[in-house]
């Protein structure tokens, strides 16, 4: 069973620290880092840290795109990447030592040619065969069709591949138009697939169920934040509760959550075994500083508590 994460629109996070942000002033920046960044890639970086290696597969271009493939190789990352015209995107993070506050700043990225679209299809239909695991996780880049997910899912639900799916928006509406193996929505995703604003906790039940029974995904995991999370399967409902810590930062819980489940998955978990995982890896990504993911040290520890 191989597992492949697909990030469409992966970037370069360059981050920085100032004594001060005030305006007008050309502030010092310090301790300039540089971190792979995007959804899939962040799954894959923590199921590396789990000792389960994916293939890493994302369209790069230009000098960022060839830094941020050159950093997932040297974390020992099994990269495939499709070159493409557009420049691989570059976020930026500022951190204020004065105010202990972070600044975050995502540039969008252009929409690729036609042909680079078909590209990344083939290389998906490539690189992934009955039993594999497929996940994608993350925004479509502007300008490309809503219906993009969708399309490389029903090009793969005849060759039984596993598709996780992690996204938000219209997007994530449009995949659920395939029979999917699960799908990771928080509260409000959730709602939003229900066509609401908000939801009680007895109708996100009823609808997760729902979408079991309708085998739109045979896994239905929400997450709750700080509450944890409910998985939705054949025989009903789990819950497992976040044990009470001290977050740090919550960027990329959502991410490092899918990484837990995909590994309940690849061991041969049962359902609630596998949502136990998922949520140890969504806390401890909130015991890491700023963008850093979930670390197995953290993972072990959390894993005691739940
Ligand atoms: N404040 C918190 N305290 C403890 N655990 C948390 C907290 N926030 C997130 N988590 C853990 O991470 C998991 C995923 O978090 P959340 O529900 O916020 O997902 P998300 O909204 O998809 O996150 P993201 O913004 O990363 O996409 C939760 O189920 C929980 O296990
Ligand atoms: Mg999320």
């Amino acid at each position: 069973m191989k597992v492949v994460t697909l990030t469409i629109n992966p970037a370069l996070d360059k981050s920085a620290q100032v004594e001060e942000m005030t305006p007008f002033d050309k502030l010092e920046c310090n301790n300039i880092t540089y971190h792979p960044g995007g959804g899939g890639i962040n799954i894959s970086r923590v199921l590396h840290r789990l000792g389960i290696e994916s293939n890493c597969l994302f369209p790069y271009g230009g000098k960022t795109g060839e830094h941020l493939v050159e950093l997932l190789q040297e974390q020992n990352i099994s990269v495939l990447a499709t070159p493409i015209s557009i420049l691989t995107r570059e976020n930026f993070a500022v951190f204020d030592i004065k105010t202990g506050l972070q600044f975050r700043f995502g540039m969008p990225t252009e929409p690729f040619l036609e042909k680079e679209m078909t590209q990344i299809e083939e290389l998906i239909n490539k690189s992934v065969t009955t039993n594999d695991i497929l996940v994608i996780s993350g925004s479509l880049p502007k300008g490309l069709p809503v219906n993009y997910y969708s399309k490389i899912i029903k090009n793969l639900n005849s060759k039984g591949v596993k598709v996780v799916v992690d996204t938000s928006g219209p997007v994530f509406n449009e995949v659920l138009e395939n029979e999917l193996y699960l799908i990771k929505p928080n509260q409000k995703e959730l709602a939003r697939l229900a066509g609401k604003e908000s939801q009680t906790k007895e109708e996100q039940e009823a609808f997760a169920l729902k979408m079991v029974t309708d085998k739109i995904a045979k896994y239905v995991v929400v997450s709750l934040g700080k509450d944890g999370a409910f998985i939705a399967h054949k025989n009903g409902i789990d819950y497992i509760a976040a044990p009470k810590i001290t977050v740090k930062s919550t960027i990329g819980a959502g991410d490092s959550m899918v990484a837990g489940l995909i590994y309940g998955t690849v061991k041969g978990k049962d359902a609630k075994e596998m949502l136990r995982w998922g949520v140890a890896c969504g806390v401890s990504a909130t015991l890491s500083e700023g963008s850093d993911l979930a670390h197995i040290k953290n993972i072990e520890k959390v894993l005691k508590l739940i």
